[in-house]
């Protein structure tokens, strides 16, 4: 495993780690829980994501569960929550939901619970809240840090622009600014990542834990000829994330993109994770996967990263088309 520091802070976290997004609750169980969390932790991962909103709290007990039956060294792992969605649904009721003062500090006390252990590793803000002045984002950030309950706090799916904002304000009060952001990133969507966020690694220093680095399966080329049984798009209430990726031109790109892994000798879903971790700006690709194959062959991206040459990124590019163009002055 390769060890990388989030950003400008001390903390190393394993370039590959593993979150529960979709598979916690819904598609894993404890057994298999154990079984990926253990496999993960056995090569060296050692960061675990999570979030309130996935399966309605339900995905953080079962990693609470899993964690507390492992008895790991608690100085051996890095573990998340994200706060802003709730993990009501439907149900939620107004201070349930978004990043005041009230729900931060309810969700972080909660994921605490959940995860049964006394202190987040990383707190992120899962979304912008418009509504709650930024002021007091950072100010409670900061008191969940002065009482030990988390120890670094980060925003996911921010725009350079307000974590910017973020910056000034804690330099404004002597306070910590986030130090993490956690975007998608893959080699469908790369926009955020390398074109508006470069100033941002320059003047604050961002790390970063991107998300869905195989845009949910796609670019493993499981979908080429149609959807799998029992795969991530034909479960039931996802047909918004099937839209998304399902459209021929992507799935074009990725039958070419296969065509290049063969030629490498290596799978379309190992070359698609190296190629995020060979952005220095990416601490960790976080993965997802629902059986233990899946892992196994994700973490392989390791060996085949350091033979992405600037030829062999050079031909990616030329296949995906999705390389964001520079400003031009
Ligand atoms: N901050 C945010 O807003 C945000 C949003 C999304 C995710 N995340 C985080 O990022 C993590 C990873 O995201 P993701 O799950 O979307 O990652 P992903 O790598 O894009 O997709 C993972 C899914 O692809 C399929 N898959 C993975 N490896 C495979 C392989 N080798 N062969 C065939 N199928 C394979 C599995 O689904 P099936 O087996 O079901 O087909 C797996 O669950 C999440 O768990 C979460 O922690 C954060």
């Amino acid at each position: 495993m390769e060890y990388r520091r989030m950003g400008r802070t001390g903390l190393q976290l394993s370039s590959l780690s593993y979150g529960s997004w979709v598979t916690f609750h819904k598609q894993v169980d404890d057994s298999v829980a154990d079984e990926l969390m253990g496999i993960a932790y056995d090569n060296g991962v050692n960061f675990f994501d999570n979030a309130e909103v996935y399966a309605r709290g339900e995905s953080e007990k079962l990693m609470g569960r899993v964690l507390s039956r492992k008895q790991w060294d608690r100085t051996s792992y890095i573990v998340s929550s994200k706060a802003f969605f709730g993990w009501r649904a439907k149900e939620n009721k107004p201070n349930q939901t978004g990043l005041s003062r009230k729900h931060l500090t309810e969700a972080c006390h909660e994921a605490l619970q959940r995860l049964q252990v006394d202190y987040l590793d990383i707190y992120f803000c899962h979304r912008p809240d418009k509504n709650v002045p930024i002021e007091e984002v950072v100010w409670t950030m900061n008191i969940l840090l002065q009482q030990g309950k988390i120890l670094y706090w980060g925003t996911s799916e921010w725009s350079a622009a307000e974590i910017m904002e973020a910056h000034r304000v804690a330099a404004q009060y002597g306070l910590i600014g986030p130090s993490v952001e956690q975007p998608q990133y893959n080699l469908l969507e790369r926009n955020k990542l390398e074109y508006e966020f470069p100033n941002i690694f320059k003047t604050v220093g961002m790390g970063t834990t991107i998300w869905s680095p195989l845009a949910s399966g796609l670019l493993t080329g499981k979908y080429n000829n149609g959807i799998p049984e029992g795969s991530r798009f034909a479960l039931e209430g996802f047909g918004w994330l099937k839209d998304q990726w399902m459209v021929e031109d992507k799935l074009a790109k990725v039958r070419r993109l296969g065509e290049l892994a063969n030629e490498l000798g290596t799978s379309l879903a190992t070359l698609s994770i190296a190629w995020c971790i060979s952005n220095p700006n990416v601490t960790t690709a976080i993965l997802g996967a629902t059986k233990k194959e899946q892992l196994i062959e994700n973490l392989k991206a390791l060996d085949i990263f350091p033979k992405l040459t600037p030829d062999i990124l050079q031909r990616i590019d030329d296949i995906m088309q999705t390389k964001p163009r520079q400003a031009e002055f």
